[in-house]
């Protein structure tokens, strides 16, 4: 007979512990241990074939008796997103979309449903009514004959909806929301989570429907309540950006079926999202012919090189402690170039207030800005501005020279589409590189010495 009993889960990990504790085991985080109360069914002994009853219908394959068939992927109509999957959205696949609330994940998956043709769709929303959907809907222009809509929060009902609905994708809103009757936790509890989608994933591979789930972030950055969640699905999907601007980044953590290097752009708008194919146009919009304190930086964020304006203002520090901030940076990286150019180059900056932006609201990890943010602490230091047909790219090392970076044809080619006349770039990547066909003036430089004079003679 069933039994309840209560069990504690990590709200962090997802660990399990028969009593509460204050610091996770695993994780390490503290009072993230919550109570539930599970049911236990009594559960037999583990049977296998060296045990009497043991037996399996399956047997093993020889790897070269298994057969591949190219699976004809799903096209949703969505540039960004079909590239972000790995080229469309494959059947039978579990997609994860995470992201902060607020930031467009309803809006994102709402838009693509809209507006892939000839496939029905059934979308599952606990969070808002059929009529705020509705309406949302409406504000951005997208209708569909093949769209359906339930508000549902219970597992169960959605699977009576699926067998009635039969759709070709299935879209869950939030898998926070929904809870499966089995279970005596609360919605968003971590079994919860776990169970709904252990059935969505099974529902998924037995009859190839791809199942698209929204799951929230917590404060952390990763996707709420458990890990687990993250190792059940095929593909993590993560969307991001800064809610004070449009721009918002759509990132693959985790893909069975492509690389996680993708990355696909959107811009929001007051009628939806809208794909930027050419993010360096949309972030260098600026004319800034003139200004000190500004310098352009070829980087490569997944696998799309783009050109990025970097901005600093370097002024004297109005208090004893200088202040350093950094937005779309890593400020202690900044420390680090600042301390570079102290120690190495000879500039005074130890008493001055350094502020440095990364135009768009965009965070970028790619080492190879570090050239670009250096030139454009050293223009605001100086109060002289950059040539504005200049870029640069290249990673700065701790003894002050200039390290080579990856793929820089792709970045030299971006750079010459834009219309830059001259870059400066490692003088490393140099060996082997045949620059004769460009249009663009290449200055390589060793050091940061070297790409001061290059800028500012
Ligand atoms: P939403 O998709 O509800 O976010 P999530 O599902 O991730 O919580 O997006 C909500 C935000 O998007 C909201 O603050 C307003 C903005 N928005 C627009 O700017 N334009 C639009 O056309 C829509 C639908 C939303
Ligand atoms: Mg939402």
């Amino acid at each position: 007979m069933a039994k309840t009993k209560s069990v504690y889960f990590c709200n962090n990990c997802g660990a399990e512990s028969p009593k509460w504790i204050g610091k996770c085991p695993v994780c390490g985080e503290w009072n993230s241990y919550v109570e539930e109360v599970v049911s236990t069914k009594p559960t037999g002994t583990v049977k296998t074939a060296y045990h009497s009853e043991g037996g399996t219908q399956a047997r093993p394959l020889h790897i070269n008796e298994i057969k591949t068939s190219e699976e004809p992927r799903m096209d949703l109509g969505d540039q960004e997103l079909n590239r972000v999957l790995g080229g469309g959205l494959v059947p039978g696949s579990l997609v994860l979309i995470g992201g902060e609330p607020g930031i467009g994940k309803s809006t994102l998956v709402l838009q693509t449903v809209l507006s892939i043709k000839g496939r029905r769709t059934l979308y599952v929303s606990g969070e808002e009514s059929a009529r705020q959907l509705k309406l949302r809907a409406e504000r951005i222009k997208h209708d569909s004959p093949d769209c359906y809509i339930v508000c549902e929060t219970s597992l169960e009902d959605i699977f009576v909806h699926v067998k009635n609905t039969k759709p070709d994708i299935l879209i869950i809103d939030s898998i926070q929301t929904i809870s499966t009757g089995i279970l005596e936790s609360s919605p968003g509890s971590v079994s919860q989570v776990r169970e709904c989608s252990a059935a969505l994933l099974k529902f998924a591979k037995e009859t190839a429907t791809p199942v698209l789930i929204i799951g929230h972030i917590n404060k952390e950055g990763s996707i709420a309540g458990p890990k687990v969640l993250e190792h059940i699905v095929d593909t993590v999907l993560q969307f991001e950006g800064d809610q004070h601007y449009m721009y918002r980044i759509l990132r693959s953590i985790k893909n069975r079926f492509g690389s996680t290097a993708e990355l696909g752009i959107y811009e929001m708008r007051q009628n939806g999202l809208r794909e930027v194919s050419n993010p360096s146009e949309l972030l260098l919009t600026q004319n800034h012919e003139g200004l000190s304190g500004v310098a352009i930086a070829a980087a490569i964020e997944g696998v799309r090189p783009f050109l990025i304006e970097t901005q600093a203002l370097v002024s004297t520090a109005a208090y004893g402690t200088p202040q350093r901030s950094a937005t779309g940076f890593d400020l202690r990286r900044m420390n680090m170039l600042l301390a570079v150019l102290e120690k190495r180059v000879g500039f005074k900056l130890a008493q001055k207030d350094v502020f440095l932006n990364i135009a768009g609201g965009i965070k970028v990890n790619d080492p190879a800005m570090d050239l670009g943010v250096i030139s454009a602490i050293l223009s605001s230091n100086m109060d002289m501005a950059v040539e504005s047909r200049i870029c640069m790219t290249g990673e700065v090392g701790l003894s002050g020279e200039i390290r080579p970076v990856n793929r820089i044809e792709q970045r030299i080619l971006e750079a010459e589409k834009l219309g830059f006349r001259r870059i400066l770039l490692p003088h490393n990547n140099l060996k082997g590189f045949d620059s004769s066909r460009l249009k663009i003036e290449i200055i390589p430089v060793r050091k940061v010495e070297e790409a001061f004079r290059q800028l500012f003679g």
